[in-house]
């Protein structure tokens, strides 16, 4: 089957499984992360096949989603016959495209991987990461804020998938440190602005919030 073909049916595969879903991984979260990734690959030479099939099978297996740890990536490159450097290359970049805490290094070794990773980081900055964050914070029975919980920033991958804190704590966990994670130069430029917006979106949420405390 031509590399064409191949991406346009893993991309209806992915479009059916993923198109009824309330956490912010929803079908237009994985269009959005393979179209940014194919532009972010174009500027930077990156192999589009390898970042393009990883950036639409990025998620099926997140651990956030499936804790039954199901494979379904691997399955369906079985499934339409992926040679097995190309299986081998793409399984790798998705491995390593998520994030595992604050203090725990996940610098991707390929560039396909690295380009993979900014789109996703990309896609939960800026106004469209803060929707995102509130309906998975929904999605888990999270509160919004809390003042009597303090963000942490965890050392082990463990501790961050253990944490139940309000959603409010994800900006100083993940969302606010991911301007500085970003691999490649074009991801770094759209992740300037995401980030300002995300910074004078919690200053006007604390000013509302602590409006409460003085009428
Ligand atoms: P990653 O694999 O890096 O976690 P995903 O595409 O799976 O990336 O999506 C991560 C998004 O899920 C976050 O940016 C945020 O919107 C949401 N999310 C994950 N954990 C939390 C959390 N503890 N609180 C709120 N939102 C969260
Ligand atoms: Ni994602």
């Amino acid at each position: 089957m031509k590399k064409d073909d191949l991406i346009q049916q893993t991309a209806e595969y992915i479009r059916e499984i993923f198109k009824i879903e309330g956490s912010g991984h929803d079908w237009w979260h994985i269009h959005r992360v393979w179209q940014l990734s194919t532009w972010i690959a174009q500027q930077e030479g990156a192999n589009l096949f390898i970042v393009e099939m990883a950036a639409l099978l990025h998620d099926l297996d997140d651990w956030k989603l499936n804790p039954q740890e199901e494979a379904k990536a691997c399955k369906w490159m079985e499934q339409i016959g992926l040679n097995a450097d190309e299986h081998k290359e793409i399984q790798q970049v998705i491995d390593q495209v998520s994030f595992k805490g604050a203090e725990v290094d996940t610098t991707p070794d390929s560039l396909e991987a690295q380009v993979v990773q900014d789109a996703d980081r990309l896609d939960a900055m800026g106004a469209i990461g803060i929707a995102r964050t509130f309906a998975y914070g929904g999605h888990k029975n999270r509160l919004i804020y809390d003042p009597e919980v303090q963000p942490v920033l965890h050392d082990s991958f463990d501790a961050y998938q253990k944490s139940t804190a309000p959603t409010i704590n994800h900006f100083y966990e993940k969302l606010l440190l991911l301007k500085d994670r970003i691999n490649t130069p074009s991801g770094q430029e759209l992740a300037q602005q995401r980030h300002l917006f995300m910074e004078s979106y919690l200053e006007q949420f604390f000013q509302e919030w602590h409006k409460q405390e003085q009428v």
